[in-house]
């Protein structure tokens, strides 16, 4: 379970202060599967990042599966990070020099997972994701549509119990978009937590349940299945 309570970010330049997040409140079970909606600027990636424990925040308590994420040092976060989180990031990330299957296989050498387990992880993964006659291309040799595949089968590979994803269908046509949501439904049936910052309306509605980030907070109500809707206190 991921939960967050009052959390702010606050960003400092020279110029201006930017409160990111103020007083963001979350739960997400184990299981579910968020889309996160909102006008630019409002916070959802700074809310991602948080989550991700790629960005400290300023104020309130960060729960990831009991552990007080705000008492971690270093060390002990990317070691959470590693364990339990995957990212698809919505520029892909990918080392062009690199295969596909290299690029997959990255992050898996950095945690120390041994050579076998890493080929089978990866032939795994990019069967899951329908690329694995691709292997051996470098992202260039790809569509937009299957590089996005790559980024998610490289996150699939850490096995991660959350799944984070910042508009992983931002760069696609509408029929990719929707292949590569059918393949989050699945990781999602298969048991990851999914949490996906999407601009496309159409796909938020297909997740079971819907939030929206609007000026660092949660807006005032909450979807479920699409069916009814639910008005609760902010960002239960
Ligand atoms: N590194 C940073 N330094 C200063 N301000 C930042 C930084 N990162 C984000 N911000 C500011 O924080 C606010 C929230 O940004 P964030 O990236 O979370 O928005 P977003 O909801 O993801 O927007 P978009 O839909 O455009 O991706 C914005 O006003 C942004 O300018
Ligand atoms: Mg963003």
């Amino acid at each position: 379970m991921l939960q967050m309570n009052n959390v702010s970010k606050v960003y400092q330049t020279e110029m201006v202060q930017t409160h990111a997040l103020r007083d963001f409140n979350l739960h997400v079970n184990e299981g579910e599967f968020i889309a996160v909606t909102g006008p630019s600027g409002s916070g959802k990636t700074t809310f991602l990042n948080i989550a991700g424990m790629l960005e400290p925040f300023n104020e309130g308590e960060y729960l990831l599966d009991g552990v007080d994420v705000g008492r971690l040092n270093d060390n002990q976060r990317a070691d959470l990070r590693n364990q339990k989180i995957g990212f698809i990031f919505q520029g892909f990330n990918l080392i062009p020099d690199l295969n596909l299957y290299e690029n997959i296989e990255v992050p898996l050498r950095y945690r120390g997972i041994k050579a076998n387990e890493r080929k089978r992880r990866i032939e795994q993964c990019l069967e899951q994701v329908g690329l694995a006659s691709r292997a051996k291309h470098i992202p260039q040799q790809l569509s937009g549509g299957q590089q996005q595949r790559v980024a998610i089968a490289r996150a699939l590979a850490g096995e991660p119990r959350f799944l984070l994803a910042d508009e992983p269908t931002g760069n696609l046509d509408s029929l990719m978009a929707r292949q590569v949501m059918e393949l989050l439904e699945q990781i999602n049936r298969d048991g990851a937590t999914i949490v996906m910052v999407t601009h496309d309306s159409e796909l938020a509605r297909r997740a079971p349940r819907n939030i929206q980030v609007v000026d660092g907070q949660l807006a005032d109500f909450t979807l479920y299945q699409g069916a009814q809707t639910i008005k609760t206190a902010s960002g239960v």
